[in-house]
C-alpha cells in the first residue's frame, strides 16, 4: 500500500467537569486525510482543503504528530500529506486533533501496522500540542479510539473508555465565532480552591458512575463545571439562552465543548433534538448571528481508512 484515505473525527471535550480529562468523539465531521508514500524523506503539505493550514511540517499539528511517530520508529520515510477539513479550527470540536490523530493513524497503517492504534496517542497527543501550547488528550485520544475517553493521568499518560453510549444523542451548535483553545486557556485560574474541587470531583466520578449505569437524571445534574465554563461562557453569545433552551426541550447535560464556541446537549430522546435545534436557530436568527447544528450519535469507531 502506498497511499491511505482516513477519516479522523471531531470531538467534544471536558464534558462539563472533565476539564482536560474526558471527551468523546462524534460522528460524520472531523477530518479526512490523504497520505502517501515518497521516494525521500520530505514530509511535504499539499494545500489543505476547507481551511488554511501550514504547509512547513513543523508548524503543522499533523507534521509534528508524524514527525513524533517517525523518530519513535526510526523511520526517514517521506510522505505526502492532504488534509481536508470539514469544520474550521477554532470550533471547539478538536480541530487540530483530528489532524493528528488521523495522520499518524494514516501513517501507521501505510508502514504496515508497527503499533496499536493506542501506541499512536503520545505522538498524536506532541501533534495537538502546537496548537494548545499544552499536553491534553481529552480530544485525541476520542478521536483516535471513538468512543468515550477519560485521561487518569498524564504522568504516566492512563486512559480508559466507557462503552455501549448508543442511548446518547448529540447536538452540537456552533455559533459562527472563533476562539482559539491556547487563548481560552489563558482565561482559567490558576489555582481552585478545595471548595470548588470538591464539587469538581464528586461531578466527574458521578458523570462516570451515570454513564455506566444508564442514570440520566445524575448525568444532568453532574455536566455541571467550576472551571473552565464560568470564564469562558460570556465568550459565547447568548449561552444561557441556548443552555435554557436545551433543559427545557429535555436534554440530560449541556456545556460548553472543549473550550466552545461550540456547545453539546446530551438526549435520550431523539425525538427532542429537532424540536431544540429549531428552537436554537430561531434564538440565532433573531441575534443575527449565523449557527450550525449538528446532529450525532457518540462515534464508537475513532479513526478509521476509508
Ligand atoms: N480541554 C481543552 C480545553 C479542550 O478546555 O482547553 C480544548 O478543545
Amino acid at each position: 500500500m502506498s497511499e491511505i484515505k482516513v477519516f479522523a473525527p471531531a470531538s467534544v471535550a471536558n464534558v462539563g467537569p472533565g476539564y482536560d480529562t474526558f471527551g468523546f468523539a462524534i460522528e460524520e465531521l472531523g477530518d479526512i486525510i490523504t497520505v502517501s508514500k515518497r521516494n525521500d524523506q520530505k514530509l511535504n503539505f499539499l494545500p489543505s482543503i476547507g481551511a488554511e493550514l501550514p504547509v512547513e511540517p513543523l508548524e503543522n499539528v499533523a507534521g509534528v504528530a508524524i514527525q513524533s511517530f517517525l523518530t519513535k520508529l526510526g523511520s526517514t520515510q517521506g510522505f505526502d500529506i492532504t488534509i481536508e477539513k470539514m469544520f474550521r479550527p477554532g470550533s471547539g470540536l478538536g480541530s487540530s486533533a483530528s489532524s493528528a490523530a488521523g495522520s499518524v493513524f494514516a501513517v501507521n497503517a501505510l508502514l504496515g501496522y508497527p503499533c496499536t492504534t493506542k501506541e499512536l496517542l503520545p505522538h498524536a497527543l506532541e501533534g495537538e500540542a502546537l496548537a494548545s501550547k499544552c499536553y491534553h488528550a481529552d480530544n485525541v485520544a476520542p478521536s483516535l479510539l471513538g468512543g468515550f475517553q477519560a485521561v487518569r493521568s498524564y504522568e504516566p499518560l492512563d486512559i480508559f473508555s466507557i462503552k455501549n453510549l448508543e442511548a446518547l444523542h448529540v447536538l452540537i451548535i456552533f455559533p459562527d465565532v472563533q476562539i482559539k483553545t491556547v487563548e481560552a486557556k489563558k482565561l482559567l485560574p490558576v489555582t481552585l480552591s478545595i471548595k470548588d474541587a470538591r464539587e469538581q470531583w464528586g461531578n466527574v466520578a458521578a458523570v462516570i458512575h451515570a454513564l455506566h449505569t444508564k442514570d440520566y437524571e445524575l448525568l444532568n445534574r453532574a455536566i455541571t463545571d467550576r472551571i473552565a465554563e464560568p470564564f469562558r461562557k460570556n465568550l459565547i453569545p447568548g449561552y444561557e439562552k441556548v443552555k435554557k433552551i436545551a433543559s427545557e426541550s429535555g436534554s440530560v447535560g449541556f456545556n460548553i465543548s472543549g473550550s466552545g464556541p461550540s456547545m453539546f446537549a446530551l438526549f435520550t430522546d431523539e425525538s427532542n433534538l429537532t424540536s431544540c435545534s429549531e428552537k436554537i436557530e430561531k434564538f440565532y436568527s433573531s441575534i443575527d448571528l449565523s449557527v450550525k447544528i449538528h446532529i450525532s450519535g457518540i462515534n464508537s469507531v475513532g479513526c478509521k481508512i476509508l
